[in-house]
């Protein structure tokens, strides 16, 4: 039987397609999305795939948790290192709200697992190499659904989406 945690999420911004990434950084620059991201995880515990760690411009994100998945040892200050997907799940703390926050490799592995998904659902087509997986409607219920906003900086519009599974 699959574990699902009721405090592990995951949070993504994916483009129409559900594109997240290209050559290992963001397809775009959502200045607001970043600042609503440090503001949900801050205080809380990160989790991500190695290459997201190395994506980071500066890590490890700070007032946060920084736990990283890879099988060898990375020596990197401030990344909790975890060899395993079966490790995580000791890892989750309970007395925080625990995030999947990338790559694809990881939003695949720990969907299952996950109760609740963030996304950010930024409008357009943009040239990606790693894909979101879609999410099934009979496990996943939208339960909010925010106005289409145009970024700050970038005039990108995306919309802020929140499922919840449902079983
Ligand atoms: N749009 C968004 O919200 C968002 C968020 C985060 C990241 N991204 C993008 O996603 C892309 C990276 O995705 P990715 O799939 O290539 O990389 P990733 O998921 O960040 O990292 C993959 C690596 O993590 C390690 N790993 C994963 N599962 C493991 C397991 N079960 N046991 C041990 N180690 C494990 C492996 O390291 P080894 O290689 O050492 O085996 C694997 O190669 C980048 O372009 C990044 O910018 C987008």
């Amino acid at each position: 039987m699959t574990t699902i945690i009721p405090n592990l999420f995951i949070i993504v911004a994916a483009d129409s397609k559900n594109g997240i990434g290209i050559k290992n950084d963001l397809p775009w620059h959502l200045s607001d999305d970043l600042k609503r991201f440090k503001a949900i995880t801050t205080g809380n515990t990160i989790i991500m795939g190695r290459n997201t760690w190395f994506s980071l411009p500066r890590r490890p994100l700070p007032n946060r948790r920084n736990v990283v998945l890879s099988p060898d040892p990375l020596n990197e200050e401030g990344a909790e290192e975890i060899r395993s997907l079966e490790a995580i799940f000791d890892a989750v703390d309970p007395d925080t709200e625990n995030f999947i926050v990338g790559g694809e490799s990881m939003y695949r592995q720990f969907l299952p697992h996950c109760s609740k998904v963030y996304l950010t659902r930024v409008e357009g087509e943009f040239n990606t190499d790693t894909f979101f997986p879609e999410l099934d409607s009979q496990e996943w219920k939208l339960i909010e659904e925010g106005e289409t906003l145009r970024d700050s900086k970038s005039d990108i519009p995306y919309r802020y989406l929140i499922y919840e599974r449902i079983v």
